[in-house]
């Protein structure tokens, strides 16, 4: 499974990228103003640092806007991955930026059927947001397994099932245990995934033994 994390802020993206966990990132407009920083200057960074796909959002929901913005986004740097909406236009956008060899994110997927037409429209990666739907009191794994399951169906869809709007390491496991190809997360729920308190018990008591030998290693 690979590892995106889903944050624009440059410090944190640099200390993920030393541990070798990072397979990519992704961004979007809110992330972006979080950061309070330009986007072209800030992908630009983000691609100095991580080689993997990184994903840069277009802001206009009109088709031939999505395209101007995406020709700017693309110049950047090699590995950007353009991320449109899934809307009528988004994935007209989709489409015509895959058949020109563009990698796409289609973010904001909240279906299977909608998840279905990305993959038709020649998708990179389709992100299905599963803490949002969890919000409203669906389940959101329920959709990553529904995709997984109809997209393992055609063997001709590369689409890969990005799985996004991740809130907890429990999203992450299930997510992998239903063979999702990436999921995109944040900083703070990467650093939940390290932790345990028995490894923090275990490590106290090999510590103080330790120090009853009174010897050093180097
Ligand atoms: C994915 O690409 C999105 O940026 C992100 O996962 C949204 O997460 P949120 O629902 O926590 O804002």
């Amino acid at each position: 499974m690979k590892f995106f994390v889903d944050t624009a802020e440059i410090s944190e993206i640099r200390e993920l990228a030393a541990t070798g966990l990072l397979d990519g990132v992704t961004t979007n407009p809110s992330l972006i103003a979080k950061s309070g920083r330009n986007i072209l200057e800030v992908i630009a960074e983000i691609c100095d640092v991580v080689p993997g796909p990184v994903s840069a959002e277009v802001a206009a929901t009109e088709y031939g806007q999505m395209l101007k913005e995406a020709a700017v986004l693309r110049k950047i740097a090699s590995n950007v991955t353009i991320k449109v909406p899934l809307t009528q236009d988004g994935l007209r956008a989709c489409y015509a930026l895959s058949q020109e060899g563009v990698m796409v994110n289609v973010t904001l997927c909240f279906s299977a059927a909608q998840a279905l037409l990305a993959a038709k429209a020649g998708a990179t990666f389709i992100s299905p947001f599963v803490g949002r739907l969890d919000d409203i009191g669906q389940n959101g794994m329920d959709l990553i397994a529904d995709i997984v399951q109809i997209y393992a169906n055609y063997p001709n869809i590369k689409t890969e099932v990005l799985v996004a709007s991740i809130r907890n390491p429990i999203h992450l496991i299930e997510a992998a245990k239903m063979g999702a190809d990436v999921a995109t997360i944040p900083p703070s729920v990467i650093k939940q995934l390290y932790s345990h308190p028995l490894t923090d018990k275990g490590l106290a008591a090999f510590m103080a033994d330790w120090a009853k030998t009174g010897q050093s290693i180097a």
